[in-house]
C-alpha cells in the first residue's frame, strides 16, 4: 500500500510513519510518502529512526502547493492527513497560517486526491471542534461550536473534507482524537512545556486556575486508532479516538511535578488563555464497537516514559527552546 502522509515530521505524523515502518514480522510495510513543509514544529530529526528504510520517501513542500501536492499525489492509494498549524496559543495571536494551511491546504490535497483517485482519504481532526462540554461527552453527531481560530478551522477543514466525500465520492474518514501526549512532542504544549521547564530549573505556567478539564490519548494509541479507521473505517464517517484518562490541568500539573521531583512552589498562575475552553470529552464507543479499538497505554507508564523521553532527549528539546532545530 502507498500512502502519503502530511505532516509527517512533527509530532504525531512522525510517530505514525515511525510505527508503520517499524519491523513487523513476516508483515509487509507500506511505501510512505511524507509530505512537510517543516514549519517550526516539523524536523527530518523526528524521522532519523526511519530514514534509511526502502519504503520511505521524504518531500519538503507546502501542502498549499498544488504543483508539489499534484506530484506526490500520483500513484497514492491512501493519505493520512496530519499536515496542519496545531498550537491554539498561536493561532490566537495571527489566526492567518491557520486558515491557509488548515482549510486552504486541506482544499488542495482534497482537489488532488479526487483528480488521482485515491482510495482513502483519512483527515486527522480534533476534539476541539466541538466546543466546550460541561459534562457527559460529544457522540459524531454533534454540532460543530469551535471557540479558537485553531478549532475554527480544523472544524472547516472537516466540513470541506465530508463534503468531498458527498459531492465527489472521494472516500474520506474523519478522526477526532483527545489531546496527545509522547516523545517527540514540541515543547510549547503543556506536558512536553512542564517537564523542560521542571528539568531546566523554571517554573511552570499553569492556566488560570488550572479547572480546565482535557481527555489524555497516547500518541501511539492515537496511531493504532488512525489504523483502524485507514483499513476499516467507513467512507464518509467521523471516529472518535479518546485515550480514557481525564485530569484538570490542575491534576495533570501535580502528576508533573511529582515526576520531576518538584514542589508547588515552581508553578506560576499565568492569566487564562483568551476563550479558554473549560472541557472536552469524547464518546469513542463507535470505533471501540465498530473497529475493536481499545488505548493501551496507560497513562501512569506512558506518562513516565514521556518525562524519561525529555529527561534523556535534552539534545531534541533544548535547541528548539531557543529558536533552533534538534541536534
Ligand atoms: N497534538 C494533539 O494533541 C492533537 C490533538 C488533536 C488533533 N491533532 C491534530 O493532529 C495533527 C497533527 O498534530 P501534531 O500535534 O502532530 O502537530 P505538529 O504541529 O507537531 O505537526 C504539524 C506538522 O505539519 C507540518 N506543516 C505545517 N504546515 C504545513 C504546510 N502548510 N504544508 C506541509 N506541512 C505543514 C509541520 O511542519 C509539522 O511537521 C493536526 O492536524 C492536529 O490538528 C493534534
Amino acid at each position: 500500500m502507498r500512502i502519503l502522509v502530511t505532516g509527517g515530521a512533527g509530532f504525531i505524523g512522525s510517530a505514525y510513519v515511525r510505527r508503520a515502518l517499524a519491523p513487523r514480522g513476516a508483515a509487509q510495510p507500506p511505501r510512505i510518502t511524507v509530505l512537510d513543509a517543516l514549519t517550526y514544529s516539523g524536523s527530518e530529526a523526528n524521522l532519523a529512526p526511519v530514514a534509511g528504510h526502502p519504503g520511505y520517501t521524504f518531500v519538503h513542500g507546502d501542502i498549499c502547493d498544488p504543483d508539489v501536492v499534484d506530484q506526490v499525489m500520483a500513484g497514492q492509494d491512501a493519505v493520512v492527513h496530519f499536515a496542519a498549524e496545531s498550537h491554539v496559543d498561536r493561532s490566537i495571536d495571527g489566526a492567518g497560517p491557520f486558515v491557509r494551511t488548515n482549510v486552504l491546504g486541506t482544499q488542495v490535497l482534497l482537489d488532488a486526491a479526487v483528480r488521482h483517485r485515491v482510495g482513502r482519504f483519512v483527515h486527522v481532526s480534533t476534539d476541539e471542534v466541538y466546543g466546550s462540554i460541561a459534562e457527559g461527552s460529544w457522540t459524531e453527531d454533534a454540532p460543530l461550536a469551535p471557540n479558537s481560530p485553531y478549532s475554527a478551522s480544523k472544524a472547516g477543514s472537516d466540513l470541506l473534507a465530508l463534503a468531498c466525500h458527498r459531492t465527489h465520492g472521494l472516500d474520506v474518514v474523519v478522526t477526532r482524537c483527545t489531546n496527545n501526549y509522547g516523545p517527540y512532542q514540541f515543547p510549547e504544549k503543556v506536558i512536553p512545556l512542564f517537564v523542560t521547564h521542571l528539568i531546566e530549573g523554571r517554573t511552570v505556567p499553569l492556566y488560570g486556575d488550572g479547572r480546565h478539564r482535557r481527555d489524555w490519548l497516547h500518541v501511539l494509541d492515537h496511531c493504532r486508532g488512525i489504523d483502524l479507521v485507514l483499513h476499516g473505517g467507513r467512507a464518509g464517517e467521523v471516529y472518535h479516538i479518546g485515550g480514557g484518562t481525564e485530569l484538570s490541568n490542575r491534576e495533570l500539573t501535580g502528576l508533573l511535578l511529582e515526576a520531576c521531583g518538584a514542589g508547588w512552589d515552581r508553578v506560576e498562575h499565568v492569566a487564562d488563555r483568551k476563550g479558554h475552553d473549560l472541557r472536552y470529552a469524547l464518546d469513542d464507543s463507535k470505533i471501540r464497537e465498530e473497529l475493536g479499538y481499545a488505548p493501551e497505554v496507560s497513562f501512569t507508564e506512558g506518562l513516565a516514559a514521556t518525562v524519561e523521553w525529555y529527561r534523556t532527549h535534552r539534545a531534541w528539546w533544548q535547541p528548539l527552546k531557543e529558536g533552533g532545530r534538534p541536534r
